[in-house]
């Protein structure tokens, strides 16, 4: 496709299917023509790599939403005889929605109830499980497979049975779209309604760990919390759980999903990587940044602030497009090239600065094992259709995937 756009026609659409199908060349346009440009919506879309990186760590850059944001649409629906306290919960519990002094008030009781990492041998045991039921002729690796194992690892990390996958999963999809390029009331309204859900699914969980704890994270959360002097309610636990499940699950399956994508397409790449086994943790860093899962972040300017030489005034948003600054060739070289031996010069999938992602571990834990383990159960794998994406921007990533697997 050809990239010569002239200046006035620079297109960040992320509405229009040609642009969702492949983003790249456009964003390589912005980038190279105007690469703070400010988008026909009003936004500021950053585009190169150092800019998107200063910009994580931006001082002048608040979050996602005004803080007033979810606070004024409950406000103003009430008046209309609508409730939406689910949607309210989400604004005061989920962290791109929170500014200092309580965002790393939240992320510290997180991490510190997080303590436990050893999820490595009952990922593989799912992911064994999964495969044992699969036709290898015929088998689709994302419903059968990618789409799958992120939720079922979450439930196994808070503490929660595995047969409540497909309830979790089904209200997972009513969150996301509260972070799609655009929000509209429509999102507001299913964001409410998933929240509803899922702390109703939650409190009798709430009651009962805090009678009889396990050795799981949902536990450890409530346990500190009731000794902690500003404690949340069970309402405001199971509001940060439910983020929990939105952060760590469709952006984990797209990753597994965009790498078994990438590896099919690229059989040389997957081939060279069947002879170097352990630069498997490097390969998918490599898909991570070539097809990133979360391709754009928001932000707001909290204070006038200057990029490429533009100000950029208090109150305007700001997207960081990592998918742009990934493919930066001042940063990487030949940026369009899928490199399974590329020395890492790190990616920015996972953020940086206060609010970088606190589970790329287990994301990077279930990637790695999803695809050792098909590596080791096949001689090849390849796709036997067209992949059919997600029709969503953010997360990018496909719905289904049709292979076929050659066992070994
Ligand atoms: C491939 C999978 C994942 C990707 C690509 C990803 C990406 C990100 C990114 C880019 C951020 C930074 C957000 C920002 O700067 O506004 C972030 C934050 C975060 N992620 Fe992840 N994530 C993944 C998996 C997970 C998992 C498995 C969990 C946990 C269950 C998780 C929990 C979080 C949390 C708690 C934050 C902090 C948000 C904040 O402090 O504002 N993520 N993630």
């Amino acid at each position: 496709m050809s990239t010569a756009y002239k200046a006035s026609q620079l297109r960040w659409d992320p509405f229009d299917p040609d642009f969702r199908a492949n983003p790249y060349p456009y964003l390589k346009t912005i980038r190279e023509q105007d690469p703070v440009h400010r988008s026909m919506h009003g936004e500021w879309i950053l585009t190169r790599y150092e800019d998107v990186f200063r910009a994580f760590a931006d001082q002048n850059l608040g979050p996602l939403t005004r803080t007033d944001e979810f606070d004024v649409t409950y406000e103003y629906l009430k008046g209309k005889g609508k409730v939406m306290e689910g949607m309210k919960l989400a604004g005061k519990m989920f962290l791109p929605f929170i500014d200092k002094p309580r965002h790393p008030k939240l992320r510290e009781w997180l991490h510190q109830a997080w303590n436990d990492r050893s999820v490595d041998e009952s990922v593989k045991k799912r992911i064994d499980h999964m495969m044992d039921q699969w036709d290898f002729d015929q088998v689709d690796l994302m419903t059968e497979f990618a789409g799958m194992l992120p939720i079922l690892t979450l439930l196994g990390v808070m503490g929660l049975p595995a047969e409540d996958w497909v309830q979790l999963k089904k209200i997972s999809f009513k969150l996301y779209p509260i972070i799609e390029y655009r929000r509209t009331m429509r999102s507001f309204e299913m964001l409410n309604e998933g929240m509803e859900e899922v702390v109703e699914y939650l409190l009798p969980w709430i009651e009962e760990k805090r009678k009889s704890p396990q050795p799981d994270l949902l536990s450890n959360l409530i346990k500190l919390n009731d000794q902690s002097e500003e404690k949340l309610t069970d309402q405001e636990i199971a509001g940060f759980c439910a983020f929990l499940f939105f952060a760590g699950q469709e952006t984990t399956v797209h990753l597994i999903g965009n790498s078994l994508q990438l590896m099919m397409t690229h059989p040389e790449q997957t081939e060279w990587l069947r002879n170097h086994r352990k630069a498997t943790a490097l390969a998918i860093e490599e898909c991570l940044r070539y097809d990133s899962s979360v391709p754009l972040l928001g932000r707001i300017a909290k204070e006038d602030t200057e990029y490429g030489g533009k100000i950029i005034k208090k109150g305007h948003g700001i997207v960081l497009c990592v998918a742009a600054a990934h493919r930066d060739a001042n940063r990487y070289e030949h940026p369009d090239q899928l490199d399974f031996s590329r020395t890492s010069k790190g990616n920015l999938g996972f953020g940086r600065g206060e609010r970088i992602c606190s589970g790329a571990w287990l994301a990077r834990k279930q990637a790695k094992w999803a695809i050792s383990k098909l590596m080791d159960r096949s001689q090849r794998f390849e796709l036997t259709a067209d992949p059919i994406r997600q029709d969503t921007f953010n997360p990018r990533g496909y719905a289904h995937l049709p292979a076929r697997i050659v066992p070994a």
